[in-house]
């Protein structure tokens, strides 16, 4: 007989404790601890039958082959990079994200374009007959790719058994349940005990693993971040519901860069590479339109031109409205205060809204000056000069600063057509990039009067 125990955990960072808390020791947030009923019966893995287990012995270091690092080939560009060039054997990825963002559609088209591995798509969300809809949509016909709707993770590898796939997808980890502990699907005892037991099928029998998490409004994996520690990488799957675009993030690698970014867009028949970002978020309007400026931004490893659109018009009730979409709403009024105290601009009294193209997040610094250019080109109606581009950090003073990767950038803009970049004093070159013009200022008052005058 068991003994039914129960256990709190916080449902924000997964922290586990014997009694009821208020805050949570680990995370600081308030009201997240949940009671969870276990029976203490852990035990192995059922799948993991006596004699199957490899025995590991201790090894020198010329005595590992570097096998390991062979990498299975995918046919998606945007998700192999940002894997950091292939899927490795016996890897476990977790893909997290929004519900409706589109994990599934991502994971059934890896399964289904992936003739060369044969794929195993379990999900314990969808009907067999659902997800055969959804691949019609896609119009990709395979032969290598196995469907089983489940949710046991010992029937899963009870089926994994008898049909030795190369490649494994679970949609989703929230689903999951394992027959060794009571607790409900979706809580964050079971969610650790079948993630465990999918990792140990993983690295023992070498076969990649994706596993699909929704986030929660806060944007924390799961709930439980203990996932997050657990797996060998995990990639997010971000952007706005009303966009089209979508970006692929890394947020933890164990083999490869931790700030790469694949880009696709969402077509009624999938999801499509995106190949040459800057193409799509540049509109080819340009010329004449006042508020308008294009920068030179680092997206995970990649240069990127980006469209950044102010508006800034007088505010009609009271309080002047600040929106942003993409875009730190914090930055945006430091930068406007800047604007105000250095530069001499009356924003005081403007409303100013403030856009960057595709519904895409931007995190990279180096965006302040197209922002700042966009502003002062809405509110004094002067369009900027045409094939003119912008790459510089704001400092409180109003100063230029250094950007990283100035060269990259530089790059980027010269291969667009670009014919002129305003940048930093204080970046210097390593590289000479022909075909454009680099203006280099110190402040941001002067890179004004040189477009301005
Ligand atoms: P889905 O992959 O089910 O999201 P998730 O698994 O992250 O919850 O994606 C659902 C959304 O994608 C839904 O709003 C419909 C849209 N969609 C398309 O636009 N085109 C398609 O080909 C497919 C399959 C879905
Ligand atoms: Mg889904």
């Amino acid at each position: 007989m068991s003994k039914q125990k129960s256990v709190f955990f916080c449902t924000h960072c997964g922290y586990e404790s014997a009694k009821w808390l208020g805050k949570c020791p680990a995370c600081d947030t308030w009201n997240t601890f949940k009671e969870e009923i276990i029976s203490k019966t852990v035990s192995a893995p059922a799948w993991e039958e006596k004699g199957h287990r490899t025995v590991n012995k201790p090894m020198r270091l010329h005595e590992i082959s570097s096998s390991s690092e062979k990498r299975l080939p995918v046919p998606d560009g945007e998700l192999s990079r940002v894997l950091g060039g292939g899927l490795v054997a016996g890897s476990v990825i977790l893909i997290g994200g929004e519900p409706g963002i589109g994990k599934s559609t991502l994971m059934l088209q890896l399964g289904l374009l992936t003739e060369n591995l044969k794929t195993l798509y379990i999900s314990g969300e969808e009907s067999a007959s659902q997800i055969k809809m959804r691949a019609s949509r896609l119009k990709i016909e395979a032969e290598n790719c196995y469907f089983l709707t489940e949710t046991l993770t010992q029937a899963i590898f009870e089926e994994a058994k008898k049909l030795q796939p190369d490649l494994v997808i679970i949609d989703s980890i929230q689903t999951m349940q394992s027959s060794h502990i009571d607790a409900a699907p979706g809580s964050i005892m079971q969610i650790r005990q079948t993630a465990s037991e999918l990792i140990r099928y993983a690295k023992e029998t070498n076969t990649p693993v994706f596993l699909v998490g929704h986030i929660t409004k806060d944007g924390a994996i799961a709930g439980p971040k203990v996932l997050e520690h657990m797996v060998d990488t995990v990639l997010q799957f971000e952007g706005d519901q009303h966009f089209t675009y979508r970006i692929l993030r890394t947020i933890k690698n164990r083999f490869g860069p931790a700030s790469e970014m694949g880009l696709y867009e969402m077509w009624s028949s999938g999801l499509r590479e995106v190949t040459d970002p800057s193409r799509v978020l540049i509109s080819h309007e340009e010329g004449g339109l006042s508020g308008v400026a294009i920068s030179a931004m680092i997206e995970g490893n990649r240069p990127l031109l980006i469209e950044t659109q102010s508006l800034v018009s007088p505010a009609t009730y009271g309080t002047p409205q600040r929106s942003t979409t993409g875009f730190d709403a914090k930055r945006l009024n430091m930068l406007l205060a800047v604007l105000e105290r250095r530069c001499g601009f009356r924003l005081g009294q403007q409303d100013v809204f403030v856009n960057m193209a595709g519904g895409i997040k931007v995190t990279d610094p180096a965006v302040d000056l197209a922002i700042c250019v966009s502003i002062v080109s809405s509110m004094e109606d002067m369009a900027v000069p045409e094939k003119t581009c912008y790459a510089g950090e704001i400092g409180l003073g109003g100063e230029l600063r250094a950007v990283a990767r100035v060269e990259n950038r530089v790059a980027e803009a010269a291969r667009l057509g670009y014919k002129t970049i305003y940048i930093s004093k204080h970046n210097t070159l390593q590289e000479k990039v022909t075909g454009i013009a680099i203006k280099k200022f110190g402040k941001l008052n002067e890179v004004f009067e040189d477009m301005f005058g």
